[in-house]
């Protein structure tokens, strides 16, 4: 059986190479709404559909377990799709509790970072209101930066001078931590370590989830221990040139 990840299209690949890197022996099959991406600037109703089209398409692929690795889907969809299907389900939200600890022990303000119906939803509104006792947090939208990923655009010329004028309006040497709240953001981690003073921690949600996920699985005994790892990708538009550049991105992250 495999482990099934969806995404809008590249970021879930950050949480993929934790998968791959913790559980070496598992078969895997990522999805990419490649039709649909991005989600992050749709209304929530219609994504909501595309990720229910997204998994009734991953039911062919015998999945034990799934993990939305895309912040804005599991904050629109985690709930539901956890009330419809019976396997494991585990979501990824922006890492604004540890954010918080960290930065407020230093009298310093967390910036979250993460797509705008991520930061309008109220499970975003919920979980700061819940950990962020001080008002220390801030939040910053970029949409921008999920399509210059999905056109593998990574070049300092072009991201550099984007990032430097989305983080403007923030005097970075006030704030203790930067959460990435998008899986699309981690490809961008250098970027952002340039133009942030060095004691800024940043901190995305891919390590928690897989460790999540391992313990989900360990639960079950479903945890697949010798063998070859297996990846597949699948995309909604089906094009082979979806898959050579989810495979480019794949190798990126791995090289980097
Ligand atoms: N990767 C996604 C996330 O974590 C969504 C990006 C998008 O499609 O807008 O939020």
């Amino acid at each position: 059986m495999r482990i099934a990840f969806l995404d809008s299209g590249l970021g879930g690949l950050t949480v993929l190479k934790e998968a791959m890197d913790r559980l070496p022996h598992e078969r895997f099959v990522y999805f990419a709404d490649t039709l649909h991406v991005p989600y992050g600037t749709k209304p929530k109703e219609e994504v909501k559909q595309y990720i229910f089209r997204a998994v009734e398409t991953l039911l062919a692929y015998d999945i034990k377990a799934l993990v939305i690795a895309c912040n804005t889907a599991t904050s629109i969809a985690v709930e539901d799709l956890r009330a419809a299907y019976g396997f494991p389900i585990v979501g990824m939200e922006p890492a604004v509790k540890p954010a918080v600890a960290k930065a407020a022990s230093a009298h310093k303000r967390v910036l979250v970072t993460a797509t705008p119906l991520t930061l309008r939803e109220a499970k975003f509104q919920e979980l700061v209101a819940k950990v962020d006792e001080e008002h220390l947090v801030d939040s910053l939208p970029l949409p921008e930066l999920v399509q210059f990923c999905e056109e593998l655009q990574f070049d300092d010329e072009v991201i550099l001078p984007y990032l430097e004028q989305k983080l403007a309006p923030y005097d970075m040497r006030q704030y203790g931590s930067l959460v990435l709240g998008c899986t699309h953001f981690p490809f961008y981690r250098e970027h952002f370590r340039k133009l942030i003073p060095g004691h800024v921690e940043v901190m995305d949600g891919s390590f928690g989830t897989i460790k999540r996920l391992q313990q989900v699985l360990g639960e079950a005994g479903a945890i697949k221990e010798r063998g070859e790892s297996e990846l597949i990708w699948v995309t909604s538009g089906g094009k082979p040139e979806e898959a050579r550049s989810l495979e480019k991105a794949f190798h990126f992250l791995q090289t980097k």
